[in-house]
């Protein structure tokens, strides 16, 4: 195996073919093996070519890009596909992530934005790869199998607070549990609020907005050296740190997957737990926090709406090559009376929930009304316990015995697997 990238290009369009294949020729590390102008020869030239990355157009006549990806994944396993699609077409990017493609690229495009993703999946796919090599061992180190980085000092654990729907509670859990963590259970923590462009956590902690923000890492994290991140984290009170999102959206905008992923490695080196409160939709960003996380808390609640995302989420986590374990069930607002019980949830999407959290609207809206999350302000109400008990285990700080400060990184370690 050589370490270029063998891309195939696929579009009806003879001059966007063409016109892809030069943009690409200029890249060293990239070689276009071969160029399909339809579905079915995309899957012929796949099978024979075996491409690490096709990169197709969604719009195609008889078989569209997004039933030839379908079919790719049997034919041609190992071939990630980036697809291309015209603006306006949302739904798209969805369907496209569920029938298998990996990245979502809207036209027009720059040659950089077409390269970028070229390469992010094809180290990504080639990871998998790596990881699925040596399964039966990863299986075991849970940490590993989830995509720990190793080297000098322990890494901390990324937990992705993630929910396909929004309103779901993730704000508040992400801040709490980040508060758990730190007061009860001495660890050191960070909350990311990964939500660029609308992000509260800022709110929720009634931190100053014009507080410094991961905006301000922007030219750093172009160059690639995020060397003064710790100064751009906000102190707060309750013993966490925080980055907070951009204050507007226009800046948001211009924070890439690859420099999400840079910060979130830059800040589990530093940390024993980073917390980051993603948004509710998948976009590449949203996509590289969830890939960097070690454990995924998929947040629902007892509606309709939120179960059916859930479901379309799993499929996309298993699209995605997540195994199983990294992905955890959290019921927030368990023992609202809506009609809907847990066991229904439960069956409806084919899988167990992790954890619950109980319903407190008088402490969670007494707190934020105050600026002081709940779990500081009503420490005992059964809903903060609920949080403690979900901090204990993503850190693998048992209730029965608090280890020795030095011997919690292992801890933490087996937690995630005990978990599975
Ligand atoms: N366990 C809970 N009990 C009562 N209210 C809750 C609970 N969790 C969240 N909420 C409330 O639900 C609303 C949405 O929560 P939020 O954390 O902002 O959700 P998201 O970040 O998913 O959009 C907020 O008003 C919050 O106070
Ligand atoms: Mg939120």
């Amino acid at each position: 195996m050589t370490d270029q990238i063998r891309v195939l290009v696929v579009d009806d369009i003879p001059e966007t073919r063409d016109h892809l294949t030069k943009l690409l020729g200029f890249e060293s590390d990239i070689e276009v093996v071969g160029a399909a102008a339809s579905g079915r020869e995309a899957l012929e030239m796949a099978g024979r070519l075996s491409p690490d990355v096709v990169l197709m157009d969604i719009n195609m006549p008889d078989m569209d890009g997004i039933a030839t990806t379908e079919q790719l994944s049997s034919s041609a396993p190992n071939a990630a596909v980036v697809m291309m699609s015209v603006q306006g077409e949302a739904d798209y990017l969805r369907r496209s992530m569920l029938a298998g493609a990996r990245e979502f690229l809207v036209k027009p495009f720059s040659s950089d934005e077409l390269t970028a993703s070229i390469r992010q999946v094809s180290a990504r796919e080639r990871d998998k790869q790596s990881r699925m090599a040596v399964a039966p061992v990863a299986a075991v180190i849970g940490g590993e199998a989830a995509g720990r980085t190793g080297g000098a000092g322990e890494p901390g654990t990324v937990v992705a607070v993630f929910s396909p729907k929004g309103g779901v509670g993730r704000t508040t859990v992400a801040v709490n549990l980040a508060i758990a963590a730190a007061t009860e259970l001495g660890k050191k923590v960070v909350v990311m609020d990964g939500s660029f462009q609308f992000g509260d956590v800022g709110v929720l902690l009634n931190l100053n907005p014009k507080s410094k923000s991961i905006a301000d890492l922007i030219p750093e994290m172009e160059v690639g050296e995020l060397e003064s991140i710790d100064t751009f984290l906000v102190d707060h009170t309750a013993g966490i740190r925080v980055l907070l999102a951009p204050p507007s959206p226009e800046t948001a905008e211009m924070i890439t997957a690859g420099m999400a992923k840079k910060v979130i490695e830059a800040l589990r080196r530093d940390h024993d737990l980073v917390v980051v409160d993603c948004t509710s939709y998948f976009n590449d960003t949203t996509l590289a926090i969830l890939d960097a996380a070690d454990v995924i808390l998929t947040m629902l609640s007892l509606e309709i709406t939120s179960i059916k995302n859930m479901r379309l989420f799993l499929e996309v986590a298993e699209q995605l090559g997540y195994e199983s374990g990294k992905v955890k069930l959290i019921l927030n607002r368990a023992d609202s009376a809506l009609g809907i019980r847990v066991t229904d949830v439960e069956n409806s999407i084919g899988r167990k929930v992790d954890e619950q959290i109980v319903s407190d609207g008088r402490s969670v809206v007494y707190a934020l009304n105050r600026g002081v999350p709940f779990f500081l302000s009503n420490r005992e109400a059964q809903v903060s316990q609920d949080i403690l008990r979900l901090a204990r285990t993503v850190t693998g700080v048992g209730a029965a015995v608090v280890p020795e400060a030095d011997s919690q990184k292992t801890t933490q370690k087996k937690s995630l697997f005990a978990w599975r």
